[in-house]
Parts: structure tokens; sequence; C-alpha cells
């Protein structure tokens, strides 16, 4: 081993701490919703109000090396270089230095202290367009840094721009990319003998609906891959040789008695469990962990992790493998940069052992519910082959019967999907969602039922209040901080009181800002959604509330939309449309760092 894990992280950060940046540390990896993305999939994305314009109470030069979760190719773990979870060295100039510093920042970076031999070193410049100029500020600057000018690419914006897809209001712009080859090492042609090694971004935009339009500052947002990193320094070509996978491949060679090298379906296997079970500890052991659920970042954790589970099936071992090569992760790896994750050991371990034991409950008898579904399908074909010359060959699963495996035997949509791959079939997706949306309009009709049981012992006007007070409450956190928490309320027929943390008087002009949020939601008619689950789910869903009871116990939760998400007892009415005006009466200290509200609904 050329450079371990440990000391590639060093390196990074004392590198970019001795050109005045602050190591941040890296943030929780699950996203905090304000772009839509589930999880934190770039380093940037934390920093997104200060790359906007906020100041950052860590000065203007962060650096951090921060994970980040990618599940859109999940299908291509299994192969040396895809990964569920990854992590970014980053560093930013928050309209700070840019791009002189920042070009002979990397470049020094790689040359003197990676190594790397700056005749080889190819980089991409942005092009141009209508939208922004060709980056030629960027190329003369590299050129006088030592790069030579046949080894300067001028590209378009498909390749040498960068912006978080999908996303609006989001900061971005024209990227310098790094490349470095990997083989025919004597003469290496570009691109096909060079891989990217990472890539420094020069934000000054600002994605609008229609395009772009320019920020006050001019940012940096620099991404190298971790990962892709040490296998690099390393000479390596597969990413499960490096030292943060090592160990878990030694433990599922030992507990298989198989032989990674030997390559084929064994390897294969032992990619995807490593890679996932990897992500899953991660996620559960997260600062906002969340445990696998049916629903938004835990269903696609609980995919992730029957994954896993199925391919310690295939490479002939039990689910407690993925247990094993989890410890070996948060001993031998990740707890130095994540001491959360050696603290959270026991919980991690339980959890993953708890979701294994629910799958494996059901997994033979879902496998064969499968193959009776392959079979019911193969005896219809051959039996309308028969009689039919012209028949077409049935090669879809049911909607109905992908449901049902869903539902009664925990198997994830896309493992039905993956599963029917493997047998060239496909599953009828549409047909699951209309199945999907049955089950839950049945639902909703019984717990409105319940709902409605527990007003009776209520006034309707003291109930209004209540319903009122979640409104308050996120109207709070949306306008003030999302820090704002309930520290209390009191409610009459005529009145409600809220108390909540807040450190000063509110201004006139948000006190109107609230009041305008809350009627406007009141104006909106939302359902209320009164929905039953158990602690972990409701805190993987990220509802508001005391956690502070027991694991395992269930909870009531109510949503109003995405606006408001508590746990609460209830009673509350059915949509916001009958609350009437919201009307603030009264702002004031109720005692040191917290703030008192009185308002009416007229
Ligand atoms: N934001 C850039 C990336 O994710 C640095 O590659």
């Amino acid at each position: 081993m050329k450079i371990t894990s440990k000391e590639l992280r060093q390196k990074w950060l004392d590198f970019y701490k001795s050109k005045g940046h602050v190591d941040i540390g890296a943030v929780s990896l699950i996203g905090d919703g304000s772009t839509g993305v589930m999880f934190n999939v770039a380093g940037m994305q934390p920093l997104m109000p200060y790359l906007l314009g906020a100041p950052h109470a860590q000065g203007r030069r962060l650096t951090n090396i921060q994970g980040c979760v990618r599940t859109v190719d999940i299908d291509s773990v299994g192969d040396s270089s895809h990964f569920t979870f990854f992590e970014m060295m980053g560093n930013w100039s928050l309209g700070d230095y840019f791009k002189k510093e920042k070009t002979a920042w990397t470049f020094e970076l790689l040359t003197d202290v990676f190594g790397l031999d700056k005749d080889k070193l190819c980089t991409t410049v942005f092009a141009g367009n209508a939208a922004a100029p060709r980056d030629e500020e960027t190329a003369q600057l590299v050129i006088a840094l030592g790069i030579r000018p046949e080894h300067v690419f001028y590209l378009p914006k498909e390749d040498n721009w960068w912006e978080l897809e999908g996303t609006v209001g989001t900061p971005c712009g024209p990227d310098n990319e790094w490349f470095y080859p990997i083989r025919n090492l004597d003469d290496p042609k570009f691109p096909d003998d060079y891989v990217e090694i990472g890539n420094d971004v020069y934000m000054q935009y600002k994605k609008t609906e229609s395009g772009y339009e320019p920020l006050q500052n001019k940012n940096v947002d620099t991404g190298f891959g971790f990962d892709r990193m040490l296998l690099f320094l390393n000479g390596l070509t597969d990413g499960y040789e490096t030292d943060l996978f090592a160990g878990a491949i030694r433990k599922l060679e030992e507990i298989s008695g198989m032989v990674y090298a030997e390559g084929g379906e064994a390897q294969r296997a032992m990619r995807i469990i490593a890679d996932h079970t990897r992500t899953a500890l991660m996620l559960i052991g997260d600062v906002n962990g969340i445990l696998p659920s049916n629903v938004g970042a835990g269903y696609i954790l609980r995919r992730i992790m029957r994954r896993a589970i199925r391919y310690c099936r295939q490479l002939g071992v039990g689910s407690d493998a993925m247990l094993e090569v989890a410890k070996i992760f948060i001993r031998e790896v990740y707890s130095d940069s994540y001491p959360l994750l050696g603290e959270k050991e026991g919980y991690i371990l339980e959890e993953m052992g708890k979701e294994a034991e629910r799958f494996e409950a059901t997994l033979a008898t879902g496998m064969k519910e499968f193959e009776k579904c392959l079979a019911g399908i193969a005896r219809k074909n051959e039996f309308m082959g028969k009689s039919d010359p012209a028949y077409v060959p049935e090669t879809v699963i049911g909607g109905k019967q992908a449901f049902r495996l869903y539902d009664t035997y925990g198997f994830p949509l896309e493992l039905t999907e993956e599963l029917a791959a493997e047998r060239g079939l496909t599953v009828d997706t549409v047909g699951f969602d209309a199945a999907f949306r049955e089950h839950q309009e049945k639902s909703r009709v019984i717990q409105k039922g319940e709902a409605k049981g527990g007003l009776e012992s209520h006034s309707e006007q003291a109930t209004k209040y209540h319903t009122a007070t979640h409104l308050l409450n996120a109207a709070l956190k949306a306008v003030l901080s999302p820090d704002c928490n309930q520290k209390g309320s009191n409610i009459t027929d005529e009145r409600m009181r809220f108390d909540f943390n807040f450190d000063r008087a509110m201004t006139a002009e948000e006190i109107a800002a609230v009041e305008a949020l809350v009627n406007e939601k009141i104006a909106e008619d939302i359902p209320v959604v009164c929905r039953e689950m158990s602690l972990e789910q409701a805190r993987a869903e990220h509802f508001v509330g005391v956690f502070d009871s027991k694991y395992g116990e269930t909870v009531r939760t109510y949503s109003i939309g995405d606006f408001s998400k508590e746990m609460c007892g209830g009673p509350h009415v059915q949509r916001t449309g009958v609350l009437g005006k919201f009307r603030i009466v009264k702002e004031q200290s109720s005692s040191a760092g917290v703030r008192r509200i009185k308002a009416v609904l007229e």
C-alpha cells in the first residue's frame, strides 16, 4: 500500500488547512429536504446556503471529507468501480479566493503532495455557451503552472458544467476537471487511457426556472473522490482492493470459503454485500440515523439491506455475515473518522439483525411465491403457445402479484424486478402502483374512523386550536429557524398560547410572515393525516416531537401535507380549511431563551 486511507484523509485536510481553510467536518448523510434530494449526494449540498451568500460561522475557506450516498447506479454495484456510499474530499471558497489560487493549489497538491507527473496530467475547461463564457482564464492559469497546452481541452456544458440535477435556486458553474492516465502509461491518450480524479467548480451562477443568473459571490467548490483517489494513488484498478474494503472481503472469504480473486458470481456477491453493508451502517449510524421502513429514505435503506441479504444467500452464507462485515468496517476502517459509528455499534448491529430477521422470516416463502408466479406464466405460455401459433409469450409479472410479494413477503419492488430480470422477465410497475394506492386508500378509511372517535371528547374549537399549534410550529421553523421547537402550549376554547425557543423578540415583519404562512396553509385546505407507526419509523420519516419513548413503541403521527409532521396524540380537525383566520395577538418573552405567542382563530 503506497498510501493508506488514513494518510490520504490527513494529507487532504492538512494541505487545505495550510492554505488557511477550516476543517468543518462531515455532516449527516440524510438530506434536510431543502433540495428534495433524499441523501447527501455531493460535498457542496450542505453548504448551499453559504454558496448562495449567507455568512458561514467558520469563515470563507472551508474543507472537509463528506460522505455521500447515491443509489441511482445500484444495479451496477458488483463491478469494480460502483459504490452506493463514497466520500468526497472537498474545499470551498465562499467569495474569497478564486481561479488563480485554486488552480495553483490543485496543481501543487497533485504534483508536490501526491507526486503525480505534471506532463501526464490532463485538464478540461468549459467551452462556453450563451449562459457563460469560455473559461480561457483557467486554461491560461493551468498552462502557466506547467500543464502542457495540448493537455488542456475545452468541453461543452455536458462535460464541464456542474449543477445538482433537477433542482432550482441552487448554485452552479463551469468546472475544471483533472485527469490522470491509468493505462498505456508510457504514451497515454486522452481520454481513453485517463480517469477523472476530481474537479474544481467555479460556482458563480444560480440556477433559475429559465436559465442562470450571476451570484453576488464568486465561489469555489472542489470535489475529489476519496475512494477513487485512494485506488488510483495505489496503482489499483479494483475499488474493493483498497484498505477500505480489504478487511470486509477477507471476512467474507473466511465465512464463505470462497476466493474473491477467482472472480465470477462469488466475487460479485462479495462486492454487493460489502458495499451495501457499508452504506446501511452509515445510514443507521448517522447523526440523523434512519431505519429500514416502507417509505422514503427508509425504503431505500430497506432495499439496500434486503439486496445484501439476498446476496448473502447466493454466496451461501447467513445474513449474520452482514453483521460481521459491519463490525469490520466500524472497528477497523471508519470509527476513527466517524466516532459516532463506534458509539452506536451495538445499536447498528441490533437494527441490522432485526431487519435481517424480518426479511429472512419471509424470504424463503416469498421466493416460493415468486417461483409460483413464474410457473404460472410458463404454464400459460405453454398452453397458449400450443393452441395459438400466433401467440406472443407473456414476459411480465403482474402488478398485483408484485404488490403481494411486497406487502406480504417484504420484497421491495426493485428486488422483484431484479429477480424477474434474471429470468428475462419484467414487472408491471404501473399495476404495482395501482395496487399500492388501493391498499393505501383502504387504510385511510380505517384511520378516518379512528380519528373521529378521538374528537368526541374535545370541543370543536379546542380541536381547531390544536391543529393551529401544528401549523404555527411549522411556520416558526420556516420563518425563523429550523431550530425553533415547541416548548409548551395551552389551549382554551377562546385562544391558544404557544411557547418556543428563540433568543430574541420577533420583528413585526416576522410576526406578519408567520401569520401569513399559517393562513396560507389554512387557505390551501390541506387534509390532516393521522398515521400510527413505530417510533423508529416516525423518527426515520422526520416527524418532530419528543423522542424519549422506548424503541418498539407505537406512536401516533399527524401530517399536514409536507408542511407539518408531528408526533402527537391528537385530536385534530380533518382539513385545515375549517380553522378560519389565524391572528397573533401577542409575542412576548416567557423565560430565558423562550418566547410566547398568543393567537386566536377568528
Ligand atoms: N460539486 C462538485 C462535485 O460533486 C465538486 O463533483
